[in-house]
């Protein structure tokens, strides 16, 4: 069966958050499955520099959205890559989204990427006819819109939500350029509030709807996590479905990661102490026996980076020790870094993205904390898991679906993961880091946690066959 997925970001080529790790991936766990993906992203500078080979023009317009464009049918890093490639929209410095703020015609931007998938699904390309087209999240999500009200081959689709706070919603004054009918301004398509939603125009168009885990499958559900489309999503309740995120195991393999200075198994912990010695010297940590503590994210009030920053005097009281690396919102990289400031050789702090870097911290660190507000699926917890950095997670979203508390019935069955807390206040995370700091304590109990993490089965292979069990059943419905 041929899939076409819509996507924004894809790793190793562009990323700026887990959807690229999940849209990277997917493809190759769906192969096992008999899916062959090919992915539509737009042509960014990254992407055509990536290009392998010389790329097949599959399409191309004179004047689409602004300026002339084709869509290139190319591989790169192992993946089949469709290529909007249109230099007037994606031919620029900064990253996908923005150079510093969001780019004013995002809207422009992706619209274009969505009635490029629709014409995709049309006609086919490359020798690609798709059975099937899955977009990932608002960028992607005109592609539903596009084709429900402008294409003649029925497709069916399914609309992945990655993160619902993030809508592309804009003014109504932009519909005349998305060239659409006149009966897509509506309840029923693209309206929203006045405004037009792009993420809302893919769920009340899509065939199925996916979010990333079952809780916050649940969540998106009630007006707390809902972020306005709680009404839409209910009313389509039948037709969601959460399907936890898994991780790509051959880039996250702590027994040949090439940005290690020790690989290590389960047999074989004890090798993570060099790791810990390289975060201690990166991060200018004291070289002692406390556990160091990281946190590897965006800085934003969703990741509860707020909450981290007040408790972080706190957390060093406890005893332990913080390395942070991650970028976001200015006044939280302000607070972070003053209390690096504050407790120079037991927190450090590196504002920026370093992949690399994020692999050792896994490798290195004792436990990642993890007190988001809300969690669609998250990836770093699972990273830890393989990586014997054990997860303190808020219990929200796909944090809860994928660690198991080490409470005593966990512990005496040997079966827990890591440590959640609720609710999301200080209180309850201080007394979460004070069960990690007694647990650490005890080698053996902590090694158990550990171990279990690094069994758990993070791959993609369960979620892969529900994807692909998914596109089955919705292609026979047709
Ligand atoms: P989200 O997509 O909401 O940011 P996820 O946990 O799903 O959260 O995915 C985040 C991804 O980005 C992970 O692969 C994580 O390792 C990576 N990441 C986040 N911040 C950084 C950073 N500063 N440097 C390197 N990697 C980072
Ligand atoms: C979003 C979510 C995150 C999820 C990722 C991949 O960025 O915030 O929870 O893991 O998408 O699905």
């Amino acid at each position: 069966m041929n899939i076409l997925a819509v996507a924004s970001e894809i790793y190793p080529i562009v990323k700026t958050g887990g959807l690229a790790d999940v849209t990277g991936a997917l493809p190759g766990a769906l192969a096992a499955h008999g899916m062959a993906v090919r992915t539509l992203v737009p042509g960014y500078r990254p992407v055509m520099a990536a290009l392998e080979g010389k790329p097949t023009v599959v399409r191309s317009w004179p004047e689409f959205y602004g300026g002339p464009a084709s869509i290139l049918s190319a591989a790169a890093a192992g993946l089949d890559l469709f290529v909007l490639d249109a230099p007037h929209l994606f031919d620029r410095p900064g990253a996908p989204y923005g150079d510093g703020g969001d780019f004013p015609d995002n809207w422009r931007r992706f619209a274009a990427l969505g009635k490029a998938g629709a014409e995709l699904a049309e006609h086919g390309g490359g020798g690609f006819l798709p059975d099937l087209v899955h977009a990932h999240d608002w960028q992607a999500a005109m592609t539903v819109a596009y084709m429900r009200y402008a294409n003649e081959r029925s497709v069916p689709t399914v609309m992945t939500v990655h993160n619902l706070a993030f809508q592309g919603q804009f003014p109504s004054s932009i519909f005349p350029e998305l060239g659409l009918p006149d009966a897509a301004m509506s309840v029923d398509g693209v309206e929203y509030y006045g405004g037009i939603g792009f993420l809302k125009a893919g769920l009340q168009g899509a065939s199925a709807i996916t979010t990333v885990s079952p809780t916050y499958a649940q969540e998106i559900c009630t007006p707390q996590f809902g972020m306005g489309l709680d009404g839409l999503i209910n009313a389509r309740v039948g037709d969601l479905h959460g399907i936890v995120n898994g991780i790509d195991t051959a880039v996250w393999d702590p027994q040949t990661d090439a940005h290690l200075p020790a690989v290590f198994g389960t047999r074989t912990l004890a090798k993570r102490q060099r790791n810990k010695a390289a975060v201690e010297k990166r991060f200018g940590l004291d070289a002692d026996a406390a556990p160091i503590l990281t946190v590897i994210s965006r800085l934003t009030w969703q990741k509860g980076m707020d909450l981290l920053a007040d408790v972080l005097d706190r957390i060093v009281a406890e005893g332990a020790k913080l390395a942070i690396l991650g970028s976001g919102d200015h006044a939280l990289e302000g607070a972070l870094l003053a209390g690096a400031a504050r407790h120079r050789g037991r927190v450090g702090v590196v504002i920026g993205y370093n992949e690399p870097l994020s692999h050792l911290m896994q490798a290195g660190c004792d436990a990642i904390l993890v007190p988001s507000r809300f969690e669609p699926c998250g990836l770093t917890q699972l990273y830890g898991l393989r990586y014997g950095c054990v997860p303190v997670v808020a219990r929200t979203g796909g944090l809860a679906d994928t660690i198991v508390d080490a409470n005593e019935a966990a512990l005496s069955a040997g079966v827990a993961t890591g440590f959640q807390f609720a609710p999301l206040t200080a209180d309850a995370f201080l007394q979460a880091i004070r069960r990690v700091m007694r647990c650490h304590r005890e080698p053996s109990v902590w090694a158990t946690i550990q171990r279990q993490g690094m069994k758990a089965d993070v791959s993609w292979d369960r979620s892969a066959a529900r994807y692909a069990q998914l596109y089955d059943t919705l292609a026979s419905d047709v």
